[in-house]
């Protein structure tokens, strides 16, 4: 089976081509064809996704991206379209564009959950390998995946492929939201999550002392939510009183780089303690076998290697799944992915009716 998946939920313009073949046990993907059109650079300005922008760039970058997509291909089986949760105006440029190919082909069009996507991404090897299998005794389950993105913090159980439950979630900011509202704080750019994630690393280097400290909301709170607003506000504080003789016709503060590093480590600290906590009591309560850590702010090598180090202490058989580099973001890739098992979940269902749902939940 030849899947075409599309994903615009946000401020990527992504399709790609995969190949599904089942044999016996498993099940082989051949990655024909992947891109992924960032629009990151044209959204920095605004310092987060304008969302009117995002739709026009889609429409305008879609249909060249299926063409470089389908240079020398057959028409597919089927076409995925991610249809939530996300921005709807962007969501509905994917669904459109779908819906007139599936069309034109005389093909059948899929929704999928952008979440399921950033959960399933773990299934493309470490290596990036465009040919991977896939068996079900890969991933012991119940396993737990802890998704965090821009729009996102959830701690979701895994009881098999296709069965989720969200057993925890953020009550305000995501934490990708939390890694951009403090960048913007600091006067880094967007996406702040890389930029804060390197001038930590600059300060657990070269500076011996961690002289700031952070608050870590609801570690101890006897449920698996998170609240990250408060981390947000306390930097703002710390940075109004470092810089009281600030002019105040500024609007961003002065800092030095090495006052930015730090609190960037320390930053990056709380929510990593926070992340971490939550998902150790997650994993006691639930017995999973497996942990899984998808979406934007995974590709963080901190929190990967805090949780790692948490697994290594306590659960020392549990395997840890994180997505390869290029898949940690928004991308076509996974949304074929958690397409092919929502068809062979169901494989009659005719999908008549697709909207964008931009608060769709798992
Ligand atoms: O999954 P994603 O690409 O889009 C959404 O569905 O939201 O996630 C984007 C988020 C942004 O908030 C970005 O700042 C964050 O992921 N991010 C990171 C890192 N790389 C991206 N956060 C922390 N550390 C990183 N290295
Ligand atoms: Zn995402």
């Amino acid at each position: 089976m030849k899947i075409l998946s599309i994903e615009t939920s946000c401020d990527e313009t992504a399709i790609s081509l995969l190949s599904v073949v089942e044999t016996g046990e498993s099940v082989s993907f051949q990655v024909l064809a992947n891109i992924t059109h960032s629009q990151v650079e044209l959204h920095q300005p605004y310092g987060g996704v304008f969302p009117a922008l995002a739709k026009r760039e889609h429409q305008k970058n879609l249909p060249l991206v299926l063409e470089e997509i389908m240079m020398g291909q057959e028409i597919p089986d089927c076409i995925c379209v991610t249809s939530g949760p996300g921005l709807e105006p962007a969501l509905w440029c994917g669904i459109v564009f779908a819906k007139e190919l599936g069309e034109k082909w005389n093909i059948p069009v899929v929704p999928v959950n952008h979440m399921e996507g950033h959960i399933l991404s773990v299934l493309v090897p470490q290596s990036g390998d465009a040919n991977f299998e896939f068996k079900n005794s890969d991933i012991d389950f119940p396993a737990l995946a802890l998704l965090i993105s821009g729009g996102h913090t959830e701690l979701v159980l895994v009881k098999k492929i296709g069965d989720y439950q969200i057993i925890g979630k953020t009550r305000d900011d995501a934490v990708g939201e939390a890694f951009d509202k403090v960048a913007r704080i600091l006067g880094l750019p967007y996406p702040g999550g890389p930029e804060i994630s390197r001038l930590a690393a600059i300060a657990r280097q070269e500076h011996a002392f961690n002289r700031i400290t952070f608050p870590r909301p609801m570690i101890h709170s006897a449920d698996l939510d998170f609240s990250f607003s408060g981390i947000k506000t306390a930097v703002l504080y710390h940075v109004q009183g470092q810089t009281e003789n600030r002019n105040v016709t500024d609007t961003v503060f002065k800092l030095s780089d090495e006052v930015k590093q730090d609190i960037s480590r320390e930053f990056e600290n709380a929510v990593s303690d926070v992340l971490v906590s939550k998902t150790k009591k997650a994993v006691d309560a639930f017995g999973a076998q497996s942990l899984i850590i998808g979406g934007g702010v995974s590709a963080n090598s901190h929190i990967k290697n805090e949780m790692k180090n948490m697994i290594e202490n306590n659960f020392p058989d549990m395997k840890l799944l994180v997505p390869e580099r290029e898949l940690t973001g928004d991308n076509a890739l996974m949304i074929g992915i958690a397409g092919y098992f929502k068809i062979k979940k169901d494989p009659t269902r005719v999908y008549s009716d697709i909207k964008a749902e931009g608060n769709l939940g798992l």
